[in-house]
């Protein structure tokens, strides 16, 4: 019988777990870190736990926004993400999920990569946000 991927790893403990050492790193995280100033970080691992359990095939679907929506005033540059998905890795190694796991766990959110990075300042402003103020913060 095929089971999902969000079965495979655990279910819910997993992903709670994961994104605690998950945001722990990023919250002290130097440049990344930066960007959560202000948002509680438990509420940011929630969301990221309820998303990834949709993704995985979890019996629930997630009910927040729009991923590229939610990133969409962000510079968010190559590189950051990059940092960002070494921290992932970090994370579900140090939990213990298996390596086809983690590597499936990590194709997945990597999937999302052309929705949030900006290949430079100038390609944000092409948007219908221009009223909002951008988020850009320069790498330490
Ligand atoms: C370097 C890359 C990223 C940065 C700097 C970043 C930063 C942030 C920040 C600051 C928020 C809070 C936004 C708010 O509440 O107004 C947020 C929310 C969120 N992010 Fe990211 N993010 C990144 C990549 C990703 C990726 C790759 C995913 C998915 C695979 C993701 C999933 C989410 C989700 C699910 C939320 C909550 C959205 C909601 O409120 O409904 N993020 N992110």
């Amino acid at each position: 019988m095929s089971t999902t991927l969000f079965e495979q790893v655990g279910g819910w403990p997993t992903l709670q777990q994961v994104h605690k050492i998950f945001y722990d790193k990023v919250y002290a995280h130097p440049w990344l870190g930066k960007f959560f100033a202000g948002h509680d970080q438990q509420v940011i691992e929630d969301r990221q736990t309820s998303f990834m359990a949709d993704k995985m095939g979890s019996p629930e679907s997630y009910p927040g926004k729009e991923i590229r929506l939610v990133h969409e005033t962000m510079y968010i540059t190559p590189e950051l993400f990059d940092i960002r998905e070494g921290l992932l890795d970090e994370a579900l190694r140090e939990s213990g999920v298996a390596d086809e796991l983690r590597e499936r766990w990590l194709r997945i959110d990597g999937a999302f990569r052309n929705k949030i990075v900006k290949e430079s300042e100038a390609s944000m402003y092409n948007n219908d946000w221009q009223y909002k103020k951008p988020i850009i913060i320069p790498k330490p």
